[in-house]
């Protein structure tokens, strides 16, 4: 754990020149308070949020719009001074740069024209890859411009096993019957999906870092979906695999890991993934991940977001709990998954000053 080095040479008076705190959590150190941020804290739950979105002629256009993700990266820190910024932007802008249709339907989510067989994989390509994520990237050297000095910034994407489900599904899906048909009855052509996109996931991330992200998030929401063996071979292995090629080129930048519903596998990612943090859902029970997990890596996590929907004594103690099982190791405060539209801001609000007036 590098917590400790990261600060050496930092001046520690008046806090100012000390590393982030987001950063110093991610190092391994005890921090206490421990940092705070939200998954999908800029979004439709935030009044100033949803006026922004009306500028946009839709979702994509918003996140390919540097002036529109940036401020709606800064909305939520401007409104409660989290200690990181996440990048606004989705992850279905890494189908669009490998060059399928994409498009956000309200109330469905992403759609996308579908790909189902090997050969219908030759109609993507990584050589437009840079030139269509352009825009993220200068949303990201912005905001490191422009963000406090103390908030650190994150860049993230989708992992190659989510992002493939929308590819392969056309949209959202309950039972993910046509991406595990192809999966299980040709795993040579699926792989060829897979090394596509660990390819231009890896790509996107360095070039992130590159202008100027301080962390990463990998995102795989449907890890959950994967059955033992599967869940080796189509999450944590392309996983691995990105974390390990983005630390070829930047070897200390840190990488939160987030295969959303894992379940006991949280123990392979915390042995394996190369991450050093680990972001575990609601489902994760406190005192196992701070047995078996926190000794290996930092944990964010893992608030019920309906608990930010709920208010009242229910959030307090949910809050209460997490910071009492893992507040005396590396943490990071977050939900277990992202916040939702019927969030309330004053639920929020309650939630911030309650972590920041805690001490381990
Ligand atoms: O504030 C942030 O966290 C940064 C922005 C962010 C968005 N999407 C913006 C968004 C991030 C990190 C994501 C990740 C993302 N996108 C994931 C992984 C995390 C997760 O939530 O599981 C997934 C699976 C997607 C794909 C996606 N994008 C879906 C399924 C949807 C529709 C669901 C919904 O809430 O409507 C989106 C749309 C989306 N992405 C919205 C936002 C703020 C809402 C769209 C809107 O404003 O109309």
């Amino acid at each position: 754990m590098n917590g400790k080095g990261a600060l050496s040479g930092a001046k520690r008076a008046g806090g100012k020149t000390e590393a982030k705190r987001l950063l110093r959590a991610l190092g391994g150190e005890v921090c206490s308070p421990p940092p705070i941020w939200l998954m999908r804290q800029a979004g439709r739950y935030l009044p100033e949020y949803r006026e922004l979105r009306s500028q946009a002629k839709n979702f994509m256009e918003f996140c390919l719009t540097p002036d529109l993700a940036v401020e709606a990266t800064l909305q939520p820190i401007r409104r409660y001074g989290f200690d990181a910024a996440i990048l606004f932007s989705d992850i279905m802008v890494i189908p669009h740069a490998v060059g399928q249709r994409v498009w956000f339907e309200e109330g469905a989510g992403p759609r996308v024209d579908p790909v189902a067989t090997v050969a219908e994989l030759e109609r993507l390509s990584l050589a437009g890859l840079h030139e269509a994520l352009a825009p993220v990237y200068q949303t990201v050297t912005r905001l490191r411009r422009e963000l406090p000095e103390e908030t650190a910034l994150i860049g993230f994407a989708g992992a190659p096993w989510t992002v493939a489900s929308y590819m392969v599904e056309g949209g959202s899906s309950k039972d993910y019957t046509k991406i595990k048909t192809w999966a299980y009855g040709d795993p040579e052509g699926f792989q060829q999906l897979i090394d596509l996109l660990v390819d231009a996931t890896s790509r996107y991330l360095i070039a992130q870092v590159e202008a100027g992200a301080e962390a990463l998030q990998v995102f795989d929401s449907w890890a959950g979906a994967l059955p033992d063996g599967a869940i080796q071979r189509w999450s944590l292995a392309p996983i691995k695999e990105i974390v390990r090629r983005v630390k070829e080129s930047h070897p200390t930048v840190p990488i939160i890991a987030f295969p959303r519903g894992a379940g006991l596998y949280y123990r392979d990612f915390a042995q394996e993934a190369g991450a050093e943090c680990l972001s575990i859902d609601s489902t994760v029970p406190l005192d196992w991940a701070r047995e078996v997990l926190q000794p290996r890596v930092t944990l964010q996590g893992n608030l019920d977001p309906a608990l930010v929907v709920a208010g009242g004594a229910a959030l307090h103690d949910g809050v209460a709990r997490i910071l009492d099982r893992l507040g005396d190791g590396p943490l990071v405060f977050n939900l277990g998954g992202g916040i939702v539209p019927a969030a309330r801001p004053e639920h929020v609000e309650a939630l911030v000053a309650q972590v920041r007036r805690h001490r381990a």
